[in-house]
């Protein structure tokens, strides 16, 4: 099966498509958006560090993120290359309203299992987002380097979002984990359909 087939089946859950007036005003602020790209790096490659800490006993959820850290980071360190190379600054983290807002959605509580598919669930979609968003620029803006460059970024975060998702319906009961997922994917269309759309920042 073709990338673009298996990816519709497993990643365009999302309720709500991005407004089709941000990739072109993203393209026209190309430093913000890779400023704030390389932060979204750093936060994937922290948020599965924070994972393998909290969750030390778990065998497989250990040694399938461990490798991922250093693929975020690999991540961070290409962005940040991108803006060398076009004598662009890196610049100190911006407020991230649309991870803030998605934090709030996380219950408290409940058991240690279901924090951790929370946890999960949250990476899952944030990766389903951003796959969403590079494949807007690969498709969308003129700088054929960036095109290339996020079209391999958008194939690997939807491995990425497979394997939140798979982590998630191997500690939890599969039936629990769908349904909080659906309702996590409603919020984030209500989060995504309230927030400004602006060209520096990558959601
Ligand atoms: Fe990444
Ligand atoms: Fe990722």
């Amino acid at each position: 099966m073709v990338w673009e087939e298996s990816t519709r089946q497993k990643m365009l859950h999302l309720k709500l498509p991005t407004d089709p007036r941000w990739v072109g005003i993203a393209e026209m602020q190309i430093e913000d958006i890779l400023v704030d790209h390389a932060y979204c790096e750093q936060k994937a490659a922290s948020s599965c560090i924070s994972l393998i800490l909290r969750f030390v006993d778990l065998e497989e959820l250990v040694d399938t993120l461990t490798p991922i850290v250093a693929e975020e980071w690999g991540h961070f360190e290409r962005v940040l290359a991108q803006l060398r190379k076009r004598g662009m600054k890196f610049g100190f983290p911006r407020k991230d309203e649309y991870v803030i807002k998605l934090q709030e959605f996380v219950k408290k509580g409940g058991s240690r299992m279901q924090q951790l598919t929370e946890q999960l669930l949250l990476n899952a979609l944030i990766e389903a987002r951003s796959c969403e968003r590079f494949k807007l620029l690969s498709q969308n803006i003129a700088d054929v380097e960036l095109q290339k460059f996020y079209y391999e970024l958008m194939i690997s975060e939807a491995g990425h979002y497979v394997t939140f998702i798979e982590l998630a319906r191997k500690y939890q009961d599969v039936e629990k984990v769908n349904l909080r997922w659906q309702e996590w994917l409603a919020y984030e269309a209500d989060v995504l359909k309230n927030l400004e759309v602006r060209g520096d920042r990558m959601h």
